[in-house]
């Protein structure tokens, strides 16, 4: 199928700037949306969710990231302040995928600043892995559903083609689920996070993993043995271990 009125989209890729959302995590001033390119013309975004965005409309992030910007295919452009579309490295091994925005993200533009983002950041860092170097971080849906609600399906349905956009851009080794939303608006799999988290799951020929929720670890504080700290504690060590694995391979 083609979408002659999206693919002319294409054409205004080289002049587009770098993206300015991939920058590092918190303390970072508010991202401002890409500057549009002169020849853009607002009649071409899909403003519709019922209008299709295929694999491989976009032609890179830069190009999707002022796409989003525009975005208006749900209900949430309404009361959004920023659309928050990454942050992190753009060729990064490991994708971290979160539910959407909170407060701090809309407000900043950048996915997981807040306590939760803070508490992610420390996860990494227990393992040696850099948010700069080796993560790209973004969400299943790009705009904050007001009062932290859980996305409905139809949003999570109007924004899963940006998402599958850029798990090809990015093309990681490795995808972390954050909890039961970003597993379910992914793969599809409704099962609860408590059960499937820790395990490799593969999905469209990627190798996924479903973890906690950074939040909900800030909700159970407790690091006994057998708590959901314990348990992500364990199950980054696994994910840090493959990639290990994963980038020898590669060697
Ligand atoms: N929670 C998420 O799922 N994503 C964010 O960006 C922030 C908090």
């Amino acid at each position: 199928m083609t979408h002659p009125e999206q693919m002319s989209l294409f054409d205004l890729a080289p002049e587009l700037p770098a993206p300015e959302s991939l920058v590092p995590a918190p303390g970072h001033p508010p991202v401002t949306a890409p500057p549009l390119p002169s020849n853009f013309n607002p009649d071409l975004i899909p403003t519709s969710a019922a209008i299709p965005i295929p694999p491989g409309t976009y032609p890179d992030l830069p190009t999707l990231t002022a796409h989003c910007h525009q975005c208006q295919r749900c209900d949430l452009a309404a009361t959004r302040t920023h659309v928050v579309v990454d942050r992190g490295h753009p060729q990064a091994d490991i994708m971290i995928i979160g539910e959407g925005p909170g407060q701090n993200e809309d407000e900043t533009g950048l996915p997981f600043v807040g306590k939760a983002g803070q508490l992610l950041e420390k996860i990494l860092e227990s393992v040696q892995l850099n948010s700069e170097r080796d993560v790209y971080i973004c969400n299943v849906v790009k705009c904050r559903p007001p009062g932290n609600r859980v996305p409905t399906p139809e949003e999570v349905a109007a924004c899963r083609p940006y998402l599958l956009e850029q798990i090809r851009l990015v093309d990681p080794k490795i995808i972390l689920l954050t909890g039961a939303t970003a597993v379910r608006g992914v793969t599809g799999n409704k099962e609860g996070i408590t059960k499937i988290r820790g395990q490799w799951l593969h999905w469209e020929g990627r190798l996924c993993m479903p973890i906690f929720h950074p939040a909900y670890l800030l909700r159970n504080p407790s690091r006994e043995k057998g708590s959901p700290k314990w348990l992500m504690w364990q199950d980054i060590q696994t994910v840090r271990a493959k990639l290990d694995e994963l980038r020898q391979d590669a060697d």
